[in-house]
């Protein structure tokens, strides 16, 4: 099977993740619960089928070597081995810091939250740039 429109559409749930957390950062400041919410939850689904696409693509096509050297080589390694170690780490953060908004416990929310969203952009950000740099720039 041809799975090779896996990738730009995972990279583009990763982007859809980046905007929708974005939006709802801009929405909790301003103390719009409804849009903070409904951006949140929609960072979470598209973060869903990303992972459910992301193992899809790995379980039937493996890795994808990486055929830069140098300085580019390392800059890539970099942001991959950091973009994965925090990708391994991050559901835990994302369950309590929902859990705790649920709750109603704001406060315990936002604290936590200040620490989830920085690791949860940074995750998706460095998605889109493994992408880049794996399929789209010149190695
Ligand atoms: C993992 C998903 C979520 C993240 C990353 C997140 C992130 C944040 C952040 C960073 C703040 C603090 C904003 C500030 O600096 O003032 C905040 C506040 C808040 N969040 Fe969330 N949030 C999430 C999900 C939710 C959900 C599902 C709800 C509701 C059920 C919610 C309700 C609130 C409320 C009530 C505030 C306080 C806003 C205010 O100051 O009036 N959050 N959230």
């Amino acid at each position: 099977m041809n799975l090779t429109f896996l990738p730009p559409l995972n990279a583009s749930l990763n982007l859809l993740s980046t905007v929708l957390l974005c939006g709802g950062f801009y929405f909790a400041r301003r103390h719009d619960i409804e849009r903070h919410k409904a951006c949140m939850a929609g960072a979470v689904i598209s973060s869903v089928i990303f992972l459910t696409s992301y193992l899809i693509y790995h379980y039937h096509h493996g890795a994808t070597p990486y055929r830069g050297t140098g300085f580019k080589r390392t800059l890539y390694f970099s942001i991959l081995i950091s973009h994965t170690a925090l990708a391994g780490i991050i559901l835990p953060f994302i369950f309590f810091t929902i859990k705790r908004a649920i709750k109603g416990e704001i406060e315990r929310h936002r604290r936590l939250a200040r620490v989830t969203l920085p690791m949860w952009l940074y995750v998706s950000i460095t998605g889109v740039v493994v992408y880049l740099m794996l399929y789209r720039l010149p190695q």
